[in-house]
């Protein structure tokens, strides 16, 4: 060949190569991997790949299996699940393994290579390693795979990938409060469903509280015969006068056969279900169905409204009695070494007018009600301690003085995480300034009613669970990080994936991926693949990331002003105030604007040039309130 004609070829070829290389596949993984390589090939899945697993070992054959269910999920095939001794070879095959052995990875991480696109392996030093990889790797898959009514993909192409990763934080908590609203057995393992697909590992679940007592205790069957059902419910926030109500019964609990269901469902995810028992406070629904566990007497009734309500436990000898019996059947159900007590927000009204509680302070040389309360709460802590068990309590515990082996859940700032690791004590950061997905994810003026707040996901995603304040050495005390889900405005399950989704893929981010690799706008791009995912489940989701906050600011010379927000990155708002369709020929915003006489304001988002999302208006009154 001619020379020039073979220096031609080479350098076409390597165009070729490089155009490849631009065009390689982008990989939207949430949490996002550790090290990620992609590679130039492709690994095709079809009718005769199969999955084939170490053996013997029921561990991981049972996550084969449910990766071929998933696959099988859009799919015209399902991969065979086919022990290693059995296989005789792997080619086009998916092959999982737990010989990585290599302690770097830990308990929870994982490899995952791509062999030339000849097959894929996945190795970890545990099951739950493992676990996490096929997570990590059935995100490659495109959103379709979920779409069980149209099961026609005869192959599906993979991105060539290499991945390593492992978990920044061992704690990774999402939470449930049934007891203010209650939702079905099949919604609760939807939620553990989309836990899993984010590597989480742990379901805080709040079973009880004043407005509905959930879980089915045989030693105590009023519990659920009265506790599990109020009268009626608030309307809204409750700020009109009188308060409305909507007349309606409500309630429910879990037998103790659908709480073991849900427990075994979490067990094959890798997720623990900490059941959270509330002592000595938010106990008005126990109360109304056992009145002689307060310090009055009663009557009380479940309540249906929200706060914080006076009729506590009573610290007389009666309480520990039903409270441990309680606790014995909660222990056979939930095998979670954490066992969280609740303790907080518990005034301290009813004891101080109590001659039994007072009585107990004396006959324990306390100073007060508050180490009363410590006094309860070291209490059953011995007693689940005498049980293998562990207590994790909300911040308040740390009052009175913190029983010597509890874990702290900081939620009312960061200040109980940073005392507790300061003393030694091993803490969850679940502050609800980042923490609390029952706060607004968007400007209030649009979104449905939430319990307050402003969070947006960049909030979220820019939470970093270890305080400052910390030494090295304290830091190692925090566990890691949850968020938690009230659920006094979210009465159905679509009102729950709402505000979880995609903040708690924000939040898995923060839990799992190195706090170097964090970078939002580089999240943000992935975002609209878990978007198509949700599409694909089935499952309500927030676009709220794209919505523009209005403010309203008062200037210096009380001429009010709006202030135009946007958490996009590289976002820009054109807007109109004459009621005319905005573009990039409109105002830019720039700078809070007088309101003058705008009564509708109009914008559009762009980012890059491109439109984000459809025009949104806003109605703008003068006065100054929000
Ligand atoms: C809490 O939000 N009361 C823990
Ligand atoms: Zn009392």
């Amino acid at each position: 060949m001619n020379r020039y004609l073979s220096l031609l070829i080479l350098l076409l070829g390597l165009v070729l190569v490089n155009c490849k290389r631009t065009e390689k596949a982008q990989i939207n993984i949430i949490p996002k991997p550790e090290k990620l390589y992609v590679s130039d090939g492709i690994f095709t899945l079809d009718a005769d790949s199969r999955i084939i697993f170490e053996d013997p070992n029921p561990a991981l054959r049972l996550i084969a299996e449910a990766l071929a269910d998933s696959i099988a999920g859009g799919s015209s095939f399902k991969p065979k699940v086919v022990p290693y001794s059995l296989a005789k070879s792997i080619e086009n095959d998916i092959f999982l393994s737990m010989n990585l052995n290599d302690s770097t990875f830990g308990e929870e991480g994982y490899q995952i290579r791509s062999n030339n696109g000849q097959f894929i392996s996945i190795q970890a030093n545990t099951a739950r390693g493992v676990f996490y990889g096929v997570q990590s790797l059935y995100q490659l898959f495109p959103a379709e795979v979920y779409d069980l009514m149209n099961q026609n993909h005869q192959e599906w192409e993979l991105p060539a990938v290499t991945i390593s990763d492992k978990a920044r934080f061992a704690y990774r908590g999402m939470h449930l409060d049934v007891s203010r609203h209650m939702f079905p057995v099949e919604f609760v393992k939807q939620y553990i469903d989309l836990l899993a697909m984010y590597k989480y590992n742990h379901l805080h679940w709040h079973l009880t509280d004043d407005q509905g007592w959930r879980i089915e205790i045989k030693a105590f069957p009023k519990l659920t015969e009265v506790g599990a059902w109020r009268n009626e419910t608030l309307v809204g926030h409750g700020g009109a006068r009188p308060k409305v109500y909507d007349g309606q019964v409500y309630g429910g609990f879990y037998t103790q056969s659908e709480i073991r269901e849900i427990v075994d469902y979490a067990a094959l995810r890798y997720i623990t279900v900490i059941p959270e028992i509330e002592m000595p406070a938010h106990a008005s629904a126990a109360l109304a169905a056992y009145p002689e566990l307060g310090c009055t007497g009663g009557p009380y009734k479940v309540e249906t409204s929200w706060g914080v309500f006076e009729d506590i436990f009573c610290t007389k000898e009666e309480t520990f009695t039903f409270l441990e019996q309680v606790l014995d059947e909660v222990l056979e159900l939930f095998p979670s070494t954490y066992i969280h007590i609740g303790g907080d927000e518990a005034p301290k009204t009813r004891w101080k007018a109590c001659k039994q509680c007072q009585q107990r302070i004396k006959s324990e040389g306390l100073a007060d009600e508050h180490e009363l309360q410590s006094w309860f709460i070291q209490r059953i802590e011995k007693y689940l301690n005498a049980h293998g068990r562990k207590i994790i309590g909300w911040d308040e515990i740390l009052e009175g003085g913190l029983p010597p082996d509890a874990t702290v859940m900081s939620w009312r700032g960061i200040a109980g995480g940073i005392a507790a690791a300061q003393m030694g004590h091993d803490a969850i950061m679940t502050p609800g300034s980042h923490c609390y997905l029952d706060h607004y994810q968007g400007d209030p003026a649009v979104e449905p009613l939430a319990f307050g707040g402003y969070t947006p996901i960049s909030k979220v995603y820019a939470y970093e669970p270890i305080p400052e304040e910390l030494t090295e050495k304290q830091s190692k005390h925090i566990l890691g990080a949850q968020a938690n889900v009230w659920t006094e405005y979210l009465k159905m399950p679509e009102d729950i994936t709402y505000m979880v989704l995609p903040r708690m893929a924000a939040l898995s981010e923060v839990l799992w991926s190195p706090v170097k690799s964090r970078n939002w706008e580089n999240f943000y791009d992935r975002l609209p693949a878990h978007f198509e995912r949700y599409k694909a489940l089935g499952i309500n989701y927030s676009m709220s990331v794209n919505q523009i906050k209005v403010e309203k600011i008062q200037a210096a010379d009380s001429v009010i002003q709006l202030n135009l927000k946007t958490e996009v990155p590289n976002g820009m708002i054109y807007y109109t105030t004459n009621g005319s369709t905005p573009d990039t020929l409109s105002a830019r915003f720039d700078q809070p604007f007088d309101l003058a006489e705008i009564d509708l304001l109009k914008m559009q988002l762009y980012r890059n040039g491109q439109k984000v999302g459809d025009i949104q208006q806003r109605a703008i009154s003068v006065s100054a309130d929000k």
